[in-house]
């Protein structure tokens, strides 16, 4: 029996009158049948009950971190290679090479969010981000696989999340570029869920005009359940894929496969695992890793009481010190496990926390119908985190990474010229690019020119398709000097 839009429109607006949420279909007798349709889609395409509950706890209140009883730091894996740490270092790159090559491992890139701090009119991947080439994120990236690739003998499948705002542009830019020469059949895009706005006085949902609610994506927590009701997951099943690497959208310097971390992931049996880099100090913007109640989790770095983040060792090393880089390897398994195990409703699943925060969300005005366009917060955007699955895994293990070789985020929109960059914005992000190239000649006899600073007066590109390790360059043609102020592109 198909279901009229007479009985869909009843049937949400049953819903909505139920949770004080009536009005989004305030404009709904104005709207011409097709735009009636899309209305009644996205409503019914959202948790309400859980939209109510959420007004609750997270707009009408805020809730309060509640410290926990028992925090520890997380043991880590060093970057560099010890006496101590060598032998499993050996071990763990020749497993995790094993895996690369037979093919089970695939790169995953979360690019659903809106980067709205960047400011970029267009999904985050197509920025230009390299200093020379002006080589768009998504493009480093497919020559990192390519790398891979060519290194291994074997196809990495890449897995991209988008959201319903960028989905179209993200596939038309990889179309328009030709997968940037890999193969697209071995590429995969999928949209991750949105939740609604909400007004941050009234908790009643924003509208993005009259045949539409204000949507943003769920976070990139939203990634797990979305592998999953995507299909990704099975489309990786029917690939032989058990190991995933996840990285984001913005950092053109990521080891988007790395060999080392995967292999310590595999030997150890964990299921969710972590890059980290030491916080350079108490109160720098990273989630700090640590053990909370037994579980490796994640600490926001404001909710990290100031005792501990300040806490020092006897060599003055800080205690807590892993910074989270947003970069973990996932078993696919620990993921189809998340998605189908019983709840306390009896449906499969699992439930990531929510995080609340203020925003500026463009709207209508609910009785005029004329558009907002607010110059301060106005709306509450809720946001679940991939690594709060963390504390879900069985085993976890952390891996410290360097900040110049594998650190160069994108998240800010650049300050005028001649200021000094601002933090982890594209001008920051170049000259990290630029000291990693210039680290990686000198380690290759090249002489490099730095100013009195220490700074590289120059601007250097190596592309990840010529190399992705400093010992990449070693038998290629470099030059034995760079000159200063010279651009060089390798
Ligand atoms: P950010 O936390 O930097 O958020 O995302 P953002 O939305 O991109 O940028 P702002 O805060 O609006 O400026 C970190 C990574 O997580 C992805 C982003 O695309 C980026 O790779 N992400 C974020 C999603 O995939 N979905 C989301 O809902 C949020």
């Amino acid at each position: 029996m198909t279901t009229t839009i007479t009985q869909r429109f009843e049937a949400a607006k049953a819903c909505l009158d139920a949770i004080d949420q009536g009005h989004v279909l305030k404009f709904y007798d104005e709207l011409d049948e097709s735009e009636q349709n899309n209305l009644l889609t996205e409503i019914e395409g959202i948790d309400w009950p859980e939209v109510a509950a959420l007004v609750k706890s997270h707009v009408l209140s805020k809730p309060e971190f509640a410290v926990p009883d028992s925090i520890e730091p997380v043991p880590w894996y060093p970057y560099n290679e010890t006496k101590e740490v060598r032998a499993k270092y050996i071990e763990a790159r020749r497993v995790g090479e094993k895996l690369i090559k037979e093919g089970k491992v695939a790169a995953f890139t979360v690019a659903g969010g809106q980067g709205s701090r960047l400011g970029w009119d267009a999904p985050k991947g197509t920025f230009p981000a390299t200093p020379i080439r002006k080589l768009p994120l998504f493009a480093c990236f497919a020559e990192y696989i390519h790398n891979i690739q060519n290194r291994f003998g074997v196809t990495i499948p890449w897995y991209v999340m988008t959201s319903p705002l960028n989905h179209n542009d993200t596939v038309a830019f990889f179309d328009e570029h030709k997968c940037f020469g890999l193969d697209c059949k071995d590429i995969m895009f999928f949209p991750q869920a949105m939740f609604p706005a909400l007004d941050m006085n009234t908790g009643k949902v924003l509208m993005a005009g009259k045949d539409a609610i204000a949507l943003s994506p769920n976070g990139h927590g939203g990634s797990l359940k979305a592998l999953y009701t995507s299909g990704a997951l099975s489309d990786m099943h029917q690939r032989g894929i058990t190991q995933l690497s996840y990285t984001q959208v913005d950092n053109p310097n990521v080891r988007m496969i790395d060999p080392l971390f995967l292999g310590l992931h595999e030997l150890d049996k964990a299921e969710m695992s972590s890059k980290m880099l030491p916080k350079a100090y108490p109160k720098e913007k990273m989630g700090v890793i640590c053990i909370v109640n037994g579980k490796t989790s994640v600490i926001e770095y404001t909710n990290l009481p100031d005792e501990l983040a300040e806490e020092r060792d006897d060599a003055g090393e800080l205690v807590y010190k892993c910074g989270n880089t947003a970069t973990h390897a996932i078993r696919i398994d620990f993921i189809e496990k998340l998605n189908t195990r019983p709840t306390e409703t009896g449906s499969g699943g699992f439930a990531l926390p929510w995080n609340r925060a203020e925003k500026k969300v463009a709207c209508i005005d609910m009785e005029s119908a004329e558009p907002i366009e607010p110059s301060t917060p106005n709306a509450i955007k809720l946001e679940t985190f991939v690594f709060d699955a963390l504390p879900l895994a069985s085993a976890s293990i952390v891996y410290e990474t360097d900040r110049i070789d594998e650190f160069a985020p994108i998240k800010n929109a650049d300050t005028p010229a001649g200021e000094e960059p601002a933090k982890d914005s594209a001008e920051s992000s170049k000259r990290l690019q630029t000291e990693r190239a210039a680290r990686w000649l000198e380690a290759n006899r090249v002489k490099i020119p730095r100013k009195d600073d220490g700074s590289v007066d120059a601007v250097i590109e190596i592309p990840q398709i010529t190399a992705i390790y400093p010992d990449d360059l070693k038998g290629k043609k470099l030059p034995s000097k760079i000159e200063p102020g010279a651009e060089v592109l390798l």
